[in-house]
């Protein structure tokens, strides 16, 4: 299964539907083909990528159920949206985007990067999260955050702001294996003393959260 479709499979039914950052158009399809949503708007800041969506779309464009918007983040998009996504940029351009307009009703993020300071923001601002885990795609993770702007408030560890609250014996644990791979690969390098410490420090950290030592 492709990135595109996993990361479909977090999307809910809904009456409406927002993929802000649509680029190719790929997720509101998903959702319109599936009947998932009553009527999808797609939205890019890049009047080209958005034009490649319309194009994949365009049947849905003709018939209304699909309407393209160009703007940056959430700037025309009314905040009523049942569910918004927003996929495939940094952490720090989802949380700009929030931060610039609201909180959607409903969420379904899946920041690059920065995915702690993404569940930073979101706990700081009151937003419930409902799921936090990732998945694995062609060889990469992908973590997705899935919540809404109103809720219950979540009690969150030291790892799992780091790592979310996926599964330990399944892509969590897989996802924590290579990093642990990784950071003793820097090991070898040449470090300076600080990156060394800080390095030996999250290698620690990993172990203690894959042993059940740091929750
Ligand atoms: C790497 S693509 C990801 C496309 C798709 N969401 C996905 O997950 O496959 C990032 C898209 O977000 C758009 N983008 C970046 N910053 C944006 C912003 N602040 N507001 C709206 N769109 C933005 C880019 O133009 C680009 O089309």
């Amino acid at each position: 299964m492709d990135r595109i479709e996993k990361l479909c499979s977090y999307l809910k039914p809904c009456s409406t539907f927002a993929d802000v950052g649509c680029d190719h158009g790929y997720c509101a399809r998903y959702m319109l083909e599936n009947s998932l949503c009553g009527r999808a708007i797609i939205s890019d800041v890049s009047a080209k990528c958005l034009a490649k969506a319309e194009r994949l779309l365009d049947r849905y464009v003709k018939n209304g159920k699909c309407v393209p918007v160009c703007c940056a983040g959430l700037e025309k998009i009314d905040p009523e949206t049942e569910l918004v996504l927003i996929a495939g940029m940094g952490g720090e351009e989802i949380i700009s985007i929030l931060d610039s307009a609201y909180i959607p009703r409903n969420f379904v993020l899946q920041p690059m990067r920065n995915v702690r300071e993404v569940r930073e923001y979101l706990l700081d601002k009151g937003a419930e999260i409902t799921r936090d885990d990732l998945f694995s795609s062609g060889g990469k993770f992908y973590f997705v955050i899935s919540g809404a702007r109103e809720g219950n408030k979540n009690a969150y560890t030291p790892a799992q702001l780091e790592y979310g609250k996926g599964d330990i014996h399944g892509d969590l644990g897989l996802f924590l294996e290579e990093e642990l791979k990784k950071n003793r690969g820097y090991l070898q390098r040449n470090l300076s003393a600080e990156s060394r410490a800080a390095v030996a420090e999250r290698i620690k950290f990993i172990e203690g959260v894959l042993s059940g030592e740091n929750e």
